[in-house]
């Protein structure tokens, strides 16, 4: 959900209902806005010239962003600056301004925008959202649990490797008829949050399980709908009207309340002796006194709910795109099932330790992530002080996003930008970094569960192509074509797993 920031400009613009609403509640704006702007203008990176409020909305075409953007990538260069409502946001591409903004400027760009939808719900909580002293205390807290709770030990390898087995067996279940992946994929990402953050799993088919996830998608669902949008922009006139947003906030309440009621059964049962999970761990933060610290029950929950919304969709979509691509690409499957059986075999479970015996799965891994490109345009940051990029200045508040699908698709950096090829990450069949491909993007506020995900996608994806071969359901053709959610995401599709011979 937050996640979706990166695609809240490009789809406010799509909303073409918008534009007679702003219209009107704009007018009297307008001139005192404009005379603030053009006060303003002094060496701001380039961009189109915008109506006050409006910004560029009229100057993009709403139901083609990406082609106007490259109009304006081709026009202006690497960076540029569009305005929708009060919002001013730089877009960087290219590796060097990237590096620039994200790593020698990290420290310049390392908080979050206030979206005022977000606010509402989550204030400064959490761990995708915070800034300052709060975020530094709670990702520091959040890493180090997580490390202790055996990221990059045993015990976290574990929990996948059995959740990796229930989800062969789910899938087997299906006895290689055509069905859309998504379900399965999904539960068992989600259940290694859960069995981190709450201390077990559930059965796919459990209820409470299902009604959290459905709300979560919801969420994520619904924070796209112009009405949120329009929050985003009058706040304060749209607390008072009824519409998707009251319902979004609603949702909120809900997964709010399941994870609180969570949290009162850890207090129950809580163990000096003993910390189980995340909430156990947080509670015993919580009994420390210190009254500058930014620990309380809120935040736990809001954390809580950050791992959910950050590492379910994410993971589960690459996982999706994985699929897809094993079904239209057979002959790269084949050679990972050979990579798989030569190293492997069939009669244990893969482990992390395989990795490194197996390139080529890693390597066609990675050229999945590549592909996929699941948050185009990174989660977005904000100047926290005056700087100059490139040059230009860019005031404090101004919103960066940087442009990841040019690093991705960078036809000086892959020698087949636009298709799914292994090779990519190969040299002499040993896998190679790529310095342009950053899926979960560098510096200081680097995806915090980057290593996680790592181990889950290698895991999930070997304990699948051990099991079971990937084909398109008989006389349909499987699409590449993405769907823009949250994340850039496969259309909903069925495929088929045979099991394999052995
Ligand atoms: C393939 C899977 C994933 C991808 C592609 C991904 C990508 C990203 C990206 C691009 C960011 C923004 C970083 C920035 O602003 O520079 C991010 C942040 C974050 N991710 Fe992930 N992520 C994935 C999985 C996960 C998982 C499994 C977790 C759960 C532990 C997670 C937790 C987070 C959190 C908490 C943040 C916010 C960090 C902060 O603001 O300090 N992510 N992720
Ligand atoms: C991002 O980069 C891609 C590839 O170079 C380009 O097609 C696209 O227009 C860029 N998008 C933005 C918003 O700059």
């Amino acid at each position: 959900m937050q996640l979706s920031l990166g695609t809240m400009l490009p789809s406010l613009w799509e909303r073409t209902s918008l534009k007679t609403l702003f219209l009107l509640s704009a007018i009297l704006l307008i001139l005192a806005k404009y005379l603030q702007r053009r006060r303003q203008h002094l060496n701001y990176p380039p961009g189109p010239l915008g109506l006050p409020i409006l910004g560029n909305v009229f100057q993009i075409d709403h139901k083609n962003p990406q082609i106007t953007f490259e109009k304006f990538v081709k026009k202006y260069g690497n960076i540029f600056c569009t305005h929708v409502g009060n919002l001013t946001s730089v877009m960087v591409t290219g590796l060097p301004l990237i590096k620039e903004v994200l790593i020698n400027q990290g420290h310049v760009f390392i908080d979050r925008p206030k979206v005022p939808v977000h606010y509402h719900v989550i204030k400064t909580f959490g761990l995708v959202m915070s800034n300052g002293q709060a975020w530094k205390q709670q990702r520091r807290f959040a890493l180090m649990t997580l490390r202790n709770f055996g990221l990059g030990k045993k015990t976290m390898e574990d929990r996948i490797r059995e959740e990796a087995r229930y989800l062969t067996e789910a899938i087997r279940e299906e006895k290689g008829q055509p069905f859309d992946p998504h379900f399965q994929i999904n539960n068992a990402v989600s259940n290694i949050i859960c069995s981190i953050t709450f201390g077990h799993r559930f059965e796919y088919h459990d209820s409470q399980f299902q009604e959290l996830l459905k709300s979560l998608d919801d969420i994520l669902q619904l924070e796209t709908r112009w009405e949120c949008q329009l929050f985003n922009v009058f706040p304060w006139v749209m607390k008072f009207l009824p519409g998707k947003h009251q319902e979004l906030f609603r949702e909120w309440k809900k997964v709010e309340s399941f994870v609180e009621s969570i949290i009162k059964q850890h207090k129950k049962n809580l163990n000096p002796e003993e910390t189980l999970d995340f909430i156990d761990a947080y509670l015993k933060e919580l009994s420390k006194d210190n009254i500058h610290s930014s620990f309380e029950e809120k935040n736990l929950v809001f954390c809580t709910l950050d791992l959910f919304f950050a590492g379910t969709e994410t993971t589960s979509t690459t996982l999706r795109w994985a699929l897809l691509y094993m079904a239209l690409y057979p002959e790269i499957q084949g050679k990972i099932q050979a990579e798989i059986d030569q190293v492997i075999g069939q009669s244990r479970q893969p482990t992390l330790a395989d990795k490194e015996n197996m390139p080529y799965t890693n390597a066609a891994i990675h050229d999945v992530q590549r592909m996929g490109n699941i948050i185009p345009f990174n989660v977005p940051r904000v100047a926290t002080i005056d700087t100059t990029v490139a040059g230009y200045h860019v005031p404090k508040g101004t919103i960066v996003m940087t442009n990841l699908t040019a690093l991705h698709r960078d036809p000086k950096e892959w020698a087949t930008p636009d298709t799914f090829n292994p090779e990519h990450f190969l040299e002499n069949g040993q896998f190679k970094k790529k310095e342009s491909f950053l899926p979960f993007s560098v510096g200081k506020r680097v995806c915090l569960g980057e290593q996680l995900a790592r181990a889950e996608l290698f895991l999930f994806f070997t304990c699948l192509l051990q099991k079971f071969t990937f084909q398109a359901p008989p006389n349909t053709q499987l699409s590449l074509d993405p769907e823009v959610r949250v994340t850039t995401s496969p259309v909903p599709y069925k495929i088929c797993a045979i099991p394999r011979a052995m």
